[in-house]
């Protein structure tokens, strides 16, 4: 049985520290760890799922990250989210995992407005 995790983060666009070439190793080798302890999730294979956060410049969309949020909730009903990282990305998503109390955990999100109480699913 496959626990999802959604990872919603600029594809391309390495400008942004939060990035899928930056964050991807990363993120695949901690699924490939998880798996290969079949100790930690029995009879569960953590996969993922991935969406783009840009727009066709390359530069984050507040309107396409909440879209590629709905539709990876409808598909895959994650467990987890994974970014996106963008202050105006992750704000409209925060709001949506919080709603579907799903954790959201982001290398971004650096605005201050994600310290107070309004997204309590967000860890940054
Ligand atoms: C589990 O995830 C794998 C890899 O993404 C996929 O190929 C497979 O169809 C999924 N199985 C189910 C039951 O969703």
């Amino acid at each position: 049985q496959n626990i999802t995790l959604a990872v919603i983060l600029p594809q391309s666009n390495t400008d942004y520290p939060w990035a899928w070439p930056r964050i991807g190793p990363a993120l695949e080798r901690a699924v490939r760890n998880v798996n290969a302890d079949p100790t930690l999730l029995p009879d569960h294979q953590l996969v993922y799922a991935f969406k783009n956060s840009e727009n066709k410049n390359g530069i984050c969309s507040e309107s396409i990250a909440p879209l590629m949020a709905v539709d990876l909730k409808f598909a895959y009903d994650p467990w987890a989210f994974i970014g996106p990282g963008c202050s105006y990305t992750a704000s409209p998503v925060g709001l949506f995992t919080t709603h579907w109390d799903v954790p959201m955990v982001t290398a971004g999100a650096p605005a201050v407005a994600f310290y107070g109480g309004v997204y309590p699913s967000i860890t940054n």
